[in-house]
């Protein structure tokens, strides 16, 4: 065999070859030689936990595909509801199925009133939006008891409806709760995203209609956000999912993995940092910081990018067509400054580290008014697709539950001391 390895157990001298298929070995091949003896990768670095037929993600080309559709071709022409639909069913849908589609979602916006009346407004007033979400969603499955029966086909439709139709609601609410105005009603003759600025803005004005520009930037964003394979969030999605949790459970699981700042919150401390930076003249003192080990270029580098991630290509004609109707984000031109230097430095080239999604996310989201604690609930709202997509798939595929070994390196065998004959007791 050519694409193949070979292994060898010295203590026995005996070997096995195993083929080399996607890129990758089959560990279940390795344990046939070797039972008992472990990867140790913690970080998954060099692990696939999955077989997946979602997303195709090629970081040394720079390439993204959905379903086998290239992002590019998805952002510029697609909605994020038909992108939602090719997660999920593997196919783009006929004109009847996107009809059904997209009428099943526009009419589960709704929340219950006491998920909006007794979770939602408990918070304090200056609770994390994201904090709100995590927790109401996973709230949300006390409100549908029929989520257990994940086997069963209309039930599980049924909650795949319910949480895409339901992020935007439930995220504008937190909104509007953090600043104390009142909540708005989803208004089911808006799309997706014109509804969820409606729930996000609307003031006194009987109807909201949003700029379409800023919903169509909205709409493209959504569409960059709602899958990237086995990320931190979607692994989490699969964690819990592989214990046969509902999916509003599993979904409040994947939330609070986006939550960190290594992963959904990264967009913010872009903001955060370049607001630090302040002014032009400031951008190469704070690279020649960041070369120093003083803290990290936000927003650059990507655990498997080595190239152009294709998604900040598509974000940054975004952010134009963006600025055009909010006025230019004063922070683009340090973004801008940033990047040029960054680009050209051999600290960020060796490395091979390139703006990922989030560097422009946040100027796009903060020009079009949203507080940058909204940040990651942007990314949320989308996302919910790719989880579901992802739940969807590993029970269909009959996956065992995740349960990943250890390597032991704490203390031998000793026996118990009682309190009083302990060191200092
Ligand atoms: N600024 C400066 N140096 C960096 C950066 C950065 N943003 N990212 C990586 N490096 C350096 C790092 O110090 C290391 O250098 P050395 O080899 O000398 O020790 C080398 O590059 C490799 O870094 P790493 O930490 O091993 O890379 P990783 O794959 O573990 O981390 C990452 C990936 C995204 C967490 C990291 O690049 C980072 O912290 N970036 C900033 C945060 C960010 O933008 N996150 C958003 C990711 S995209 C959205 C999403 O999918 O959630």
């Amino acid at each position: 065999m050519a694409e193949s390895v070979t292994i060898v157990d010295n203590r026995t001298g005996e070997s096995i070859e195993i083929p080399i298929t996607n890129g990758g070995v089959d560990a279940r091949e390795w344990a046939k030689l070797l039972p008992g003896i472990w990867f140790y990768d913690p970080s998954f670095g060099t692990t696939a936990a999955a077989t997946s037929a979602i997303t195709e993600l090629d970081g040394e080309a720079g390439i993204l595909r959905y379903r086998g559709y290239p992002i590019e071709q998805l952002a510029e022409r697609s909605t994020y509801l038909e992108v939602a639909y090719l997660l999920l069913h593997g196919e783009l849908p006929t004109r009847e199925q996107h009809e059904t589609w997209v009428h099943d979602i526009t009419y589960h916006t709704f929340i219950h009133e006491n998920v909006r009346k007794r979770f939602m407004e408990g918070f304090h007033h200056d609770a994390h939006p994201m904090g709100i979400l995590v927790s109401t969603v996973a709230a949300l499955s006390t409100f549908y008891p029929d989520a257990k029966d994940i086997f069963d086909p209309s039930a599980r439709y049924k909650q795949v409806i319910r949480l895409i139709a339901k992020m935007p609601t439930i995220a504008a609410g937190a909104y509007r709760h953090s600043v104390g105005m009142p909540f708005v009603y989803p208004d089911n003759s808006l799309d997706f995203c014109s509804n969820f600025l409606s729930m996000m803005w609307r003031v006194a004005e009987p109807h909201y209609d949003p700029d379409p520009v800023l919903s169509r930037a909205l709409e493209v964003l959504f569409i960059l956000h709602a899958d990237h394979e086995q990320n931190c969030s979607t692994t989490a999605m699969r964690v819990v999912g592989s214990a046969h949790a509902d999916p509003y459970t599993a979904t409040a699981a994947a939330t609070a993995a986006l939550y960190g700042p290594r992963h959904g919150g990264a967009n913010e401390a872009v903001i955060r940092m370049l607001t630090q930076i302040g002014t032009l003249d400031q951008v190469e003192p704070f690279i020649a910081d960041v070369k120093a080990g003083k803290g990290r270029l936000q927003g650059f580098g990507h655990r498997v990018y080595k190239n152009y991630d294709p998604r900040a290509r598509i974000i940054k004609e975004t952010a134009d067509q963006v600025f055009e109707v909010t006025g230019k984000n004063p922070l683009l031109d340090i973004a801008l400054k940033l990047e040029e230097v960054a680009l050209s430095d051999e600290y960020f080239t060796s490395r091979r580290l390139y703006p990922n999604v989030d560097f422009y996310s946040g100027l796009i989201y903060q020009a079009m008014g949203f507080p940058i604690e909204m940040f990651p609930v942007l990314f949320a709202i989308p996302r919910t697709a790719g989880w579901l997509a992802h739940w969807q798939e590993l029970l269909d595929r009959d996956s065992r539950i995740v349960r990943p070994r250890q390597l032991y390196d704490g203390p031998p065998v000793r026996d118990y001391v009682p309190i009083d004959d302990r060191p200092g007791g």
